[in-house]
């Protein structure tokens, strides 16, 4: 049977990535960040898109070489069709095109949602189906029913601002840097959540943050009036505050998800399944529950090519390629 080598591109948001899957195994997987959008506290549309025409030159070369192969090894091209940003979008799907034209080989379009959730299948232990996701990232936050590889139903979504966008908001009004997920993570470790903040009410599986935000700023203004110092002196007490509110809102769905389902099969995925308290908070209540959890590798959990090559993986060995027509599509939204 046919050994599939695929190059797969990322270019959704701010990371220019690609990598090489080879038979289902990734053989490379590189990243380029941009770090310009720091200093204006989120991402610049225009000025990613055009970091991503610098980088996807080099990011290829780069993987191909890390992988052993050249481009005549290739077996097909795979891209992020979307959701994401569309200039960023078209930097990635144009090139992929482009490469697939001259090489002569096929292309695959691939759900970056669905990526998100298919990272699990990037290394071992790989949930079996049927499994429920959580995906949380900066632009969405989904419960996932993953009944096999490409076939996926989405529970529940946010109704507002996605998690990471929580996190996000909250750093921005704390005077932390873009993206302040990590940020609020790692002061999170020096302090405790002592601080309550109101829980969304929302009916069935899906999930509201913009009024935590709201929550937040409210609560600070009132400190800072009685104490100007506040925020200084309390900041690691916040953000334990807010990271532990934001988990607790997440983990309270997928009990429920859990719960209507009867699946105990349960991940995590998605740039904010990076988050430290997130990861142990979720193992500790899988092991209350009997859950088997399932939580990716760093790497593969905020936007990586590693993620895309593991659906066109699938994709290629459904025979489910795109052609030459296709385009890019910023609020892509798989079988909902
Ligand atoms: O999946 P991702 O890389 O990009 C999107 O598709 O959006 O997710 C980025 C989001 C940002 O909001 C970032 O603040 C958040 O993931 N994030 C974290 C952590 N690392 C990244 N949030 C909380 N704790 C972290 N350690
Ligand atoms: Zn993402």
């Amino acid at each position: 049977m046919k050994k599939p080598v695929i190059l797969a591109i990322e270019s959704s948001c701010d990371d220019t990535s690609a990598a090489v899957i080879k038979n289902g195994e990734i053989l490379s997987n590189v990243t380029a960040n941009q770090k310009i959008h720091a200093e204006y506290g989120g991402v610049v549309p225009e000025l990613a898109s055009r970091k991503h025409q610098l980088h996807i030159i080099p990011v290829v070369d780069t993987a191909l070489k890390r992988a052993g192969i050249t481009q005549k090894d290739l077996d097909a091209i795979a891209f992020t069709r979307g959701p994401g940003l569309l200039g960023s979008l078209l930097v990635g799907v144009g090139f992929a095109k482009s490469l697939g034209l001259a090489l002569g080989i096929p292309l695959l379009e691939v759900d970056h949602m669905q990526a998100h959730v298919l990272a699990h299948f990037a290394e071992d232990p790989k949930p079996s189906f049927p499994f429920l996701c959580l995906t949380v990232s900066g632009g969405h936050t989904q419960i996932v029913k993953v009944k096999s590889p490409l076939q996926m139903e989405v529970l529940g979504n946010t109704i507002d601002d996605a998690a990471g966008e929580a996190f996000d908001k909250t750093g921005k009004i704390l005077g932390l840097p873009y993206p302040a997920g990590p940020h609020i993570d790692r002061l999170a470790t020096q302090g405790t959540a002592c601080f309550t903040f109101t829980k969304p009410k929302v009916e069935n599986l899906d999930f509201s943050f913009s009024g935590l935000k709201t929550a937040i700023l409210y609560f600070l203004q009132d400190q800072v009036k009685k104490d100007p110092a506040f925020v200084e002196r309390e900041l690691a007490n916040i953000c334990a505050s807010v990271q532990e509110t934001i988990i607790q809102i997440l983990m309270d769905k997928m009990i429920k998800a859990s719960e209507q389902t009867g699946i105990k099969e349960m991940a995590i995925a998605g740039g904010v399944s990076a988050n430290s308290g997130l990861r142990k908070t979720f193992e500790a209540i899988g092991k209350e529950r009997g859950w088997k959890t399932y939580i990716p590798a760093f790497q593969y959990c905020t936007d990586n090519a590693g993620m895309i090559a593991v659906v066109a993986h699938f994709k290629y060995l459904a025979s489910e390629f795109t052609d030459q027509r296709v385009t890019a599509n910023p609020r892509l939204r798989f079988n909902q």
